[in-house]
């Protein structure tokens, strides 16, 4: 196990919807709230026994070391999921964390900008919440299909980020097409000029459009990445990603997510690979 994570049972504070598509799950786990940076993840037994046998992972939503809440926002969408959702407060789950590399707030930059769409919303929330909480400037764009797929205005507005929508269909308030659309639109009007960072996690070609936005303004850019994980050790090599440069045996070189990400610099991910699931 990563010597700075933590194997603890913890309390389900709550298990509830956030928004249509969402719920939030608030644990108390204190020496995970504690040790927890944006861009980490937990990982967490869905079920009271041994049924599911493998935890799933899940990136930190938001932490807070006074009152040693962790908290995750997950999308039901297989068993272990599923079973998640019904998980009742007061309940007790297996968590293993904070794990995993997270992101490192850039330094040298007049302004962040942190994105995210899908099941990518929780580690880019967190750190755009830390990053807001230091003083720093920091926009939060989120893009979602539909606008009533969001989070609720007071989960958002609790982050203290500027807060920015997209969707397919521009309702009020949404800007009309992507996250990427939008963050383009931020860099352009109302970052124009500054230097800024740049912080994914979402759907894998959302994170590569939004690599090559930061990329062709010079402007750095973290990325975090998600793979089907099994023991979570670097043993099982089940979460490996390509990253550029050649292996010694002349093949694509490959980096284990689980505990060399899952936040890794995007000017470093092949991509493409990445989009075929590689
Ligand atoms: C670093 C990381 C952070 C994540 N953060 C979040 C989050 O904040 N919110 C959220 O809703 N989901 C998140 N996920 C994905 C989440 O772990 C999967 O949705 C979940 O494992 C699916 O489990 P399931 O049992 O419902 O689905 P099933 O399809 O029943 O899962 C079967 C197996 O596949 C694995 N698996 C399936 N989908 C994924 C996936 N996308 N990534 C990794 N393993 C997968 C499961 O671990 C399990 O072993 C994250 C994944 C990773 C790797
Ligand atoms: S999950 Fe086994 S190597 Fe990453």
């Amino acid at each position: 196990m990563d010597k700075n994570a933590f194997q603890v049972c913890a309390e389900v504070l709550s298990n509830a919807e956030a928004g249509q598509r969402y719920r939030r799950m608030v644990l108390l786990a204190p020496e995970v709230a504690a040790a927890a940076k944006p861009g980490q993840f937990v990982n967490l037994r869905v079920g009271g026994g041994l049924d599911p046998l493998l935890g799933r992972p899940f990136g930190v939503f938001f932490a807070e070391p006074d009152s040693g809440r962790v908290e995750i926002l997950y999308r039901p969408t297989g068993r272990g999921t599923h079973m998640l959702g019904a998980v009742q407060s007061g309940s007790r789950l297996g968590l293993v964390g904070p794990l995993g590399r997270g992101f490192t707030i850039e330094k040298g930059v007049e302004a962040h900008v942190a994105v995210g769409g899908g099941t990518g919303l929780a580690p880019v929330y967190f750190l755009a919440a830390e990053a807001a909480r230091s003083g720093l400037p920091v926009w939060l764009l989120f893009g979602f299909r539909d606008c009533s797929f969001g989070l609720p205005e007071d989960l958002m507005r609790r982050t203290g980020a500027h807060f920015r929508l997209s969707s397919d269909a521009g309702e009020a308030g949404c800007l009309r097409g992507t996250a990427v659309d939008l963050l383009d639109l931020v860099l352009d009007r109302e970052l124009a000029g500054k230097r800024t960072a740049v912080y994914t996690a979402g759907p894998a070609i959302m994170m590569k459009l939004a690599a090559e936005a930061a990329a062709r303004r010079g402007f750095p850019c973290q990325a975090s990445l998600e793979a089907h994980m099994a023991c979570g050790l670097s043993v099982c090599r089940g979460c490996v990603v390509a990253v550029k440069g050649t292996a010694p045996d002349g093949g694509p070189l490959r980096r284990p997510v689980c505990t060399f990400g899952p936040v890794m610099n995007a000017a470093e991910i092949d991509w493409d690979r990445y989009l075929q699931g590689g």
